[in-house]
């Protein structure tokens, strides 16, 4: 537990931390009258402030940050980036435009976006912010998810300084995709598909996957990867409970109709879904789970601890064989905690996939249940009772994966290589200050550094997210 005086602390050192970061350019939305008129200005008619315009000077790069951006090159992420190459695929012909970020831009606050993400430009290796930060004190929760998004970028800045590229982008906090391929002509027009930073999407969708915020929010590295073999040692093979186990809120999973992949049946070919709005199905897959199959399962003499309640951690989820995985509304971010554990993972193939799903592979790192039907986990159960040794080197595996990609440092990589190749797809030069004639107009242009020292950092402290845990 922290203290009053650690979290003061703690607080002190995040705002020292991005006060004495600010060596170049700070940048303050200025009064027009104080200029005179033939200065830039910003689409609100707003002047672009001085120190700006004057410098377009780069930070200077340090040799940590030199180090850090090195080290995303040699270390070996080549197999994790490729989901990179293969999400921005769609815009590899004709680029990403001006244009095509203006129409993205302006759909910010309307269906499906719903003000729930944030619009970015990194210049000069700091991160501006490009939609209305008035629209985080709407969206509820997806506040603190932005606003840790922003802490991110501020990290990534600091981290990684002038090596991350002049780029614009917006990233969304919603768990369901948005980039609907049918919503936008199947992808024929790639100058009208909208590029989309989110966690979590399925075939049907273009949105650009990114690592899910919590993995820093929640210290994905210290609390489980760092003390991964403690788990196995704690819990040798042997030793763990042979039998299926979870825990889970009942969410309901999110399937749009014209997401075929992502339709879901019960037991039996049981309908388990009802019409949310006119395009979406809500699933109930976790309450038909616990409440009908497991339920009868058990009664069956099936070896299964599936339930709502009691909650447990994860040390006690390590002794237990067999780990149950069901997605919530869309990608579930307990699928990777499991992967740490050292027990065999049963993975709901929902058609909902994350940033790193490609790096495990069925029979390999994960036994799949649920393509068609909840029974297929009485199947899975079979095969791996008659299949120990294999159960084994899978949990070893995927604990493997786990460490070697999914530690913060390579989820930073993947942020920075990301931006990296989303630059070399941009055809225009993002910032307020452009050549000549193609100047971008940006509605609103708020340093991140400035927001984090007001309410973004107030949000962060309500959350007690001080202290997420990035590079170091
Ligand atoms: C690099 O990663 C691949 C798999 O992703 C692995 O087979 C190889 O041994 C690694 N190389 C080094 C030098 O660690
Ligand atoms: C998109 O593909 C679906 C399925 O192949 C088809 O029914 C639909 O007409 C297509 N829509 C457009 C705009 O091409
Ligand atoms: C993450 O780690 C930091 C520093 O060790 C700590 O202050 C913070 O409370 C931790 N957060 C969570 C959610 O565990
Ligand atoms: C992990 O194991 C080490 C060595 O046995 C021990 O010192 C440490 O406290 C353990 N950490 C946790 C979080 O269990």
């Amino acid at each position: 537990m922290c203290t009053l005086r650690g979290q003061l602390w703690a607080l002190y050192v995040l705002l020292w931390a991005f006060a004495s970061s600010t060596t170049a350019v700070t940048l303050r939305q200025v009064d027009t009258a104080a200029h005179p008129s033939a200065e830039p200005l910003l689409s609100h008619g707003r002047r672009i402030p001085k120190p700006y315009r004057n410098g377009g000077r780069r930070l200077h790069q340090s040799q940590a940050q030199q180090e850090a951006a090195e080290y995303c090159t040699t270390g070996n992420f080549t197999a994790l980036y490729g989901a990179i190459e293969r999400d921005l695929q769609p815009w590899r012909k004709t680029g990403i435009t001006a244009d095509l970020m203006d129409w993205v831009l302006r759909g910010v606050s309307k269906a499906p976006l719903r003000d729930k993400g944030v619009g970015i430009v990194f210049k000069g290796g700091k991160p501006f912010i490009i939609t209305n930060t008035a629209a985080f004190e709407t969206v509820a929760h997806h506040k603190r998810l932005i606003i840790a998004h922003l802490a991110l970028f501020a990290a990534l800045s600091a981290t990684f300084g002038p090596t991350i590229p002049d780029v614009e982008f917006l990233v969304a906090t919603a768990d369901e995709p948005s980039s609907l391929l049918h919503r936008y002509g199947n992808g024929s027009n790639p100058l009208r598909l909208p590029p989309v930073l989110r966690f979590c999407k399925s075939n049907s969708y273009a949105d650009i996957l990114v690592p899910d915020v919590h993995f820093f929010m929640r210290n994905f590295t210290s609390r489980l990867l760092s003390v991964a073999s403690n788990f196995s040692n704690t819990w040798p093979w042997s030793a763990k409970k042979q039998d299926l186990f979870g825990r889970f809120s009942p969410y309901k999973r999110a399937a749009n109709m014209h997401a075929p992949e992502l339709y879901r049946r019960g037991k039996g070919g049981k309908d388990i879904c009802t019409v949310a709005d006119p395009n979406l199905w809500f699933c109930d897959v976790r309450k038909h789970f616990i409440w009908e199959w497991a339920r009868a399962a058990k009664r069956s003499g099936l070896p299964v601890d599936v339930a709502q309640q009691p909650k447990r951690d994860m040390l006690h989820h390590a002794s237990h064989k067999w780990l149950l995985h069901l997605d919530g509304q869309s990608c579930s971010s307990r699928l990777e905690q499991l992967l740490v554990l050292g027990s065999c993972v049963l993975k709901e193939e929902s058609g909902y996939y994350a940033f790193f799903h490609h790096l495990i592979q069925p029979y390999q790192h994960y036994v799949p249940f649920w393509k068609e039907r909840p029974e297929e986990a009485e199947t899975a159960m079979q095969w791996l009772a008659s299949h120990d040794d294999q159960a084994q080197r899978m949990a070893a595996a995927a604990q493997q994966v786990a460490t070697t990609f999914l530690h913060k440092r390579a989820l930073m990589c993947y942020w920075l290589k990301l931006l990296q190749e989303l630059a070399s797809l941009q055809r225009f030069t993002p910032g307020p200050e452009g050549p000549e004639g193609v100047q971008r107009r940006y509605d609103f242009w708020t340093s991140v550094e400035e927001y984090m020292e007001g309410e973004g950092g107030r949000e962060l402290a309500r959350h007690k997210l001080e202290n997420m845990e990035f590079w170091d």
